[in-house]
């Protein structure tokens, strides 16, 4: 099929609507996103715009209007709340829901007894329904599954060949699809978060709820409230990921990243290739571009996305909703670090493990730094070590280390409330410095709790034999003295009751093993 590009002038859109009163395709124009419209009283046409965007049947459409009264034959009734958000809010981007009268097909709802309605804005939209003298059904003019379209020419990419026309109108104003309300519920029920936000609708008709798959995708087994909640949506064929980091820490993360592409602000420092999408603080302008930047990455051959997180307010709440179905969910959240716990008893060969996941991109947090940095000069932990165990202990902002173990070390119980002091404060600097994804790199992981803060552990294990050997070449001492500091550690055992994974180091490839538990936990 050849598919006519046409002009918004009074004689092409016209020329539209006798192709829609003719039972034709004709993508058109809206503030929102580009329509791929229908007449909607006329079932057979409608079953056109299912095979042209490959949308599932079930999954039912907008009809548009362009008078506030033009509802009226289309409902069972308009309640008290749905003329109050008629009066004040239409035309607008909102499409209220509510029990559908005969007029209207099954195929336009999907099988539902209710239906959608909206009064666009956008001039050309209006004078189009008028040209066509019926209601039009229209869903976002894109092939199923892909980016909604802000632009006529992203409308002739999808849709070239397969619809009869396109109406080569201007950018969309508000570039993400309009807020859908039900009103066929017991409370108004936001289905899809758009441009006209909750509190503004709560301040025409009071309570208005968010239903549950808004912010947070589909539990299984869950009906959809909203059949189009249920499908894969705005997905670019780049893999993309969200990461919930502050500014700062979202740059240092994504440029660190090879072969990937960042999805930011225009403010963000970003030093990988990179698409935009808005500025940092104009969640407008986010939802405006949000679309189109999805498929520019497409166009750059973009694979993996790393993916800048909106602000949840107001219509950042809408531009959140299509970025997370584009993300199909996937979240990195660098504000929770994703720790992983390293230990295991001395000469076992942990620091060897820990250099190889370093290579890997892993954050190193090795304890044995913290502690000393617990104990270093002016240290804020030395007033708390002064409270417990003298204040003599401090000489000039320094710790007279001799004297805190000559204390600390008389009795289990001293050595109990020293741990109790350094064990927390040497685990919050580490809380602090967690990257995604860190390393935990702790002889007494278990014993100092850190395991707590951890995603999954590993113990690195080795044979009494082979530890023995490693401890009195790499301390040079004697094969007693070794011995004597084997006896100080805990059994092999523990570590297998205590750790989620344990890595064997006695001559086994340890690399095979790394990759292989990394493997299960990413
Ligand atoms: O801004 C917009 O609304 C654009 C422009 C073209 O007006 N249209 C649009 O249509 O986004 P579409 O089909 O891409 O999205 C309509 C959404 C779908 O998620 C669909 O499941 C839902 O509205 N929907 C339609 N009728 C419904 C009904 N009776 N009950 C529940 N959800 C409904
Ligand atoms: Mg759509």
């Amino acid at each position: 099929m050849e598919t006519k590009i046409l002009s918004t002038s009074e004689y092409d859109i016209a020329l539209a609507g006798e192709i829609l009163k003719n039972g034709g395709l004709v993508a058109f124009p809206t503030e929102t996103v580009y329509g791929l419209g229908a007449d909607a009283l006329n079932d057979e046409s409608v079953k056109k715009i299912y095979i042209a965007k490959g949308r599932p049947s079930d999954n039912p459409l907008i009809v548009h209007i362009a008078e506030k009264n033009d509802i009226f034959p289309l409902v069972k009734e308009v309640t008290p709340a749905a003329k109050a958000l008629i009066d004040y809010f239409f035309p607008a981007p909102l499409t209220i829901i509510l029990p559908k009268s005969d007029k209207i097909g099954n195929t336009v709802s999907g099988g539902l007894k209710t239906v959608a309605v909206r009064m666009p804005q956008n001039e050309t939209a209006r004078a189009l329904i008028k040209a066509a003298g019926t209601p039009i059904a229209a869903p976002s003019a894109n092939t199923s599954g892909l980016p909604s379209p802000t632009k006529a020419k992203h409308v002739i990419d999808d849709m070239e060949g397969k619809i009869d026309a396109v109406i080569n109108g201007e950018d969309c104003d508000f570039g993400i699809e309009s807020t859908v309300i039900t009103l066929a519920s017991d409370v108004p029920t936001i289905l899809r978060p758009g441009a006209v936000t909750k509190e503004m609708l709560e301040a025409v008709i009071g309570r208005v709820e968010i239903d549950s798959a808004v912010l947070e995708g589909m539990k299984n087994n869950e009906t959809a409230a909203s059949p189009g909640m249920k499908y894969k949506h705005y997905a670019p064929k780049a893999k993309i990921m969200l990461v919930h980091a502050s500014g700062e820490k979202y740059e240092r993360f994504v440029n660190a990243k090879k072969d990937a592409f960042a999805l930011c602000f225009e403010e963000d420092n970003i030093t990988i290739p990179k698409v935009t999408f808005g500025r940092k603080s104009d969640d407008a302008s986010q939802a405006k571009e949000l679309f189109d930047a999805l498929r520019q990455l497409d166009e750059r051959g973009a694979k993996k996305v790393y993916a800048r997180i909106p602000n949840k307010n107001g219509v950042g709440m809408a531009v959140y909703n299509r970025l997370i179905r584009a993300a199909a969910f996937c979240i990195i959240d660098l504000e929770k670090p994703f720790t992983i716990g390293l230990t295991g008893p001395t000469g076992a060969g942990k620091g060897h493990v820990g250099k190889y996941l370093a290579e890997l991109g892993f954050h190193i947090l090795d304890t044995d730094i913290y502690a000393r940095k617990v104990c270093e000069k002016n240290s804020p932990y030395l007033s708390v070590l002064a409270d417990e165990f003298g204040n003599d202990i401090i000489e000039n902002g320094i710790l007279n280390r001799q004297l805190l173990a000559d204390r600390a070390f008389c009795s289990a119980e001293k050595t109990a409330q020293l741990n109790a002091i350094l064990h927390p404060a040497i685990l919050e600097l580490c809380r602090k410095d967690a990257e995604f994804p860190s390393i935990l790199d702790a002889p007494l992981l278990f014993e100092c709790r850190g395991n707590e803060m951890c995603y999954k552990t590993i113990a690195v294990i080795a044979c009494a034999e082979i530890r023995k050997k490693r401890i009195m070449h790499r301390d040079n001492i004697s094969a007693e003295q070794a011995q004597a500091r084997m006896r100080a550690q805990k059994s092999e055992e523990y570590y297998k009751a205590n750790s989620d994974f344990i890595i064997m180091n006695d001559g086994s490839d340890i690399k095979t093993q790394i990759n292989t538990i990394l493997e299960e936990i990413l």
